[in-house]
């Protein structure tokens, strides 16, 4: 049975529903990562220690670090590099194909960073280490470290200053 076998290699890992999850061959789970319902991991992804990946995602050959968060219903996509401790709200899709047909391009989001639900990411965007997406947003530019972007194309916030300021 599929859960059986899930469960035999990769006896570290928590499938909430074993027998409801496809992890093709040549794919890498770090211990204490748990992993939803009807997610499709593709050969040769590298997921890291204590993650959750929720249910309904499609990751690809892609990398992610340590305790990154991916929450439900999001893509994934080949060449993603996310780094440790980074949180990919619902619903967020990545890109890596600006021309669909041309070359590739992977987006990045780094260490700590917060992708907001429902976001775009656009082929070979960077979003820097502890930036904020907003939800909703199209990332079409890269984001600098700390940062908080929102809208589409997502755009820095600026801070209104108080008449006091
Ligand atoms: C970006 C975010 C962190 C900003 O939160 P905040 O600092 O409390 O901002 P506020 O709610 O005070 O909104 C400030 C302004 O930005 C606007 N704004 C807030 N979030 C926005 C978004 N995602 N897209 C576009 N505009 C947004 C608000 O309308 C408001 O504009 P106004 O001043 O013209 O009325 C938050 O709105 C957000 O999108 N969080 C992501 C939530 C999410 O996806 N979680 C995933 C796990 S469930």
């Amino acid at each position: 049975m599929a859960g059986d076998d899930l469960a035999r290699r990769f006896p570290a890992v928590r499938f909430y529903n074993p027998a409801l999850v496809e992890v093709q061959e040549d794919v890498a789970i770090g211990a204490r990562t748990r992993v939803g319902t009807f997610t499709l991991i593709h050969a040769g992804a590298r997921i890291g220690a204590d993650c959750t990946i929720g249910s309904h995602c499609n990751i690809h050959r892609a990398v992610l670090g340590d305790r990154v968060v991916i929450q439900t219903g999001c893509h994934i996509t080949r060449g993603v590099v996310i780094e440790d401790d980074a949180f990919v709200g619902p619903g967020v899709i990545t890109l890596n194909d600006k021309l669909q047909g041309g070359a590739l391009a992977f987006p990045r989001i780094g260490r700590g960073a917060r992708v907001g639900g429902g976001s775009i990411i656009l082929p070979g965007v960077v979003v820097g280490a502890g930036a904020v997406v907003g939800a909703g947003s199209v990332v079409t530019r890269d984001v600098p470290g700390g940062a908080v972007v929102l809208g589409s194309p997502a755009r820095t916030r600026h801070r209104q200053p108080t008449p006091q300021e």
